[in-house]
């Protein structure tokens, strides 16, 4: 459920027509909801704390690293699922506590690890050998113990894109579960190391709970094997989230879920951790575009936005499906007609839909993204030299910009050009070398 919907003709976020939106701040831009964002967050502690689980829940940032939507995450109980140093650094400025921060991430540097072991966080989780043996140098250096999770890699089939799918022995991720007795046993003979709990992703958008349980049950089966042989496993952490409807996706529901991980893993009788990202913020955020050209066509009708690729990069890179919706509201009996819906970038993979059905838009008209929270503002990049676009929060019937539009000064600002180019030391421009000039 989300709080996008229309009213008196007009696609409203909470109590804030969109066209407003758009007037003040422009477009393109993110609108966040708030009470959506509220909600999503508490169905899914609730469900674990109905299924008797001791859990916390650590927002994985990386689906939405706002500060505003940190934050309001952390006032409502969340802790932070990290991946860098800067998304640490942003759970902290969004005013995360240290003890509720969990470091995943596949390649970690040394200086990562020592600002997280300084910061104090919760918990590393650590995904290779060679990361354990950093992580011990530098936690000995500093004289402290790391309480560490090995992130396992179960060798299950998530049933998902297979560019975020995770938890199969030909992904980048975790160690080996067959490793994994032998890499605790080294864990906890090295200094400054304490393996305390046992970590698991298997991937993301994931609308069957199949997998997940076969997960959990080589975990809970491995906590049993590493306690008996002497390790004190006081936690697990379970991953991610569920999927979400983009589409006609139907995703379990977060009881089922929290039952599910429940049945597998109660009988550790621990607290659990859960790293879910998209399942809270993405459908609490839209991205709203205006039509910039209708273009029709022979055989194809376009319909050009201020928006592209560039902004929301989910349909590029994997044939992601968004909702689209025109602001103001279609007649009930209005012809819908099949339209490429296209960004400005010179491309053609600036394409957000294909054949899309859609009622009459107009150039000028409004229309909104649907499902745009997650890996939507994160994923952006200023290629085509267009700028970072803002992000709002809405709360009821008042909005904040909660990151402003990024300014031209601000982008080619961290540009520099070379004395060396400037001039030649005599005080001329010098030409530019030209490659492959002959004479
Ligand atoms: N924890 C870890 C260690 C992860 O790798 C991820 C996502 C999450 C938590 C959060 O998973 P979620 O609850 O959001 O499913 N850019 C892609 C998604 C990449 C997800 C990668 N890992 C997309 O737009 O679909």
């Amino acid at each position: 459920m989300n709080h996008f919907e229309y009213r008196n003709g007009v696609l409203h976020a909470e109590d804030v027509p969109l066209t407003r939106i758009a007037e003040e701040v422009g477009t393109p831009a993110y609108v966040y909801s708030r009470a959506t964002l509220t909600r999503h967050y508490t169905v899914f502690a609730d469900a674990f704390a109905k299924a008797g689980l001791d859990a916390t829940i650590c927002y994985a940032v990386k689906a939405n690293s706002n500060l505003a939507v940190i934050a309001l995450l952390g006032r409502l109980g969340a802790g932070a699922d990290v991946v860098s140093e800067g998304e640490l650094r942003r759970a902290l400025a969004a005013g995360i506590p240290p003890e509720r921060i969990v470091f995943s991430g596949v390649g970690k540097t040394e200086s990562e690890l020592r600002f997280a072991l300084e910061t104090g966080i919760h918990e590393i989780n650590v995904e290779s050998e060679s990361e354990l043996h950093l992580l011990s140098k530098v936690a000995s250096g500093l004289g402290q113990v790391a309480e560490i999770a090995i992130r396992i890699n179960p060798d299950v089939d998530a049933k998902t894109h297979e560019k975020i799918s995770t938890g199969k022995k030909e992904n980048k991720f975790g160690i080996d579960i067959d490793k994994a007795d032998a890499i605790y046993a080294l864990a906890a003979s090295l200094p400054g190391i304490k393996p305390v709990s046992v970590a698991v992703h298997i991937g993301s958008q994931l609308t069957d709970l199949e997998p997940y349980r076969q997960a959990f049950r080589r975990v809970a089966d491995l906590v049993d094997r590493l306690r008996a042989a002497g390790h004190g496993i006081v936690r697990v952490d379970l991953g991610g989230g569920l999927g979400i409807p983009y589409d006609t996706e139907e995703p379990p529901l977060p009881d089922a879920y929290a039952a599910m991980a429940a049945s597998e893993i109660a009988r550790l009788n621990c607290p659990v951790m859960l790293e879910p990202g998209r399942m809270i913020v993405g459908n609490a955020g839209i991205l709203l575009s205006r039509a910039l050209v209708v273009k029709p066509g022979e055989t194809k009708h376009f319909l050009v936005l201020d928006a592209a690729m560039n902004d929301l990069i989910r349909p590029a890179l994997y044939n992601g499906h968004h909702g689209i919706r025109p602001v103001a509201e279609a007649a009930a009996d209005a012809a819908l007609q099949p339209v490429d819906v296209v960004g400005p970038i010179c491309e053609s993979g600036d394409t957000f839909a294909k054949g899309r059905m859609l009622p009459p838009i107009a150039e000028g008209d409004l229309v909104a993204f649907g499902s745009a929270g997650a890996y939507g503002a994160v994923m952006a990049s200023t290629y085509n030299s267009r700028l970072l676009v803002p992000e709002v929060m809405v709360d009821g019937d008042r909005f904040d910009v909660v990151r402003a539009r990024q300014t031209y000064d601000a982008l080619i600002g961290m540009d520099s050009i070379p004395d060396w180019l400037h001039t030649d030391g005599s005080g001329e421009t010098r030409e530019p070398r030209r490659i492959g000039a002959t004479g």
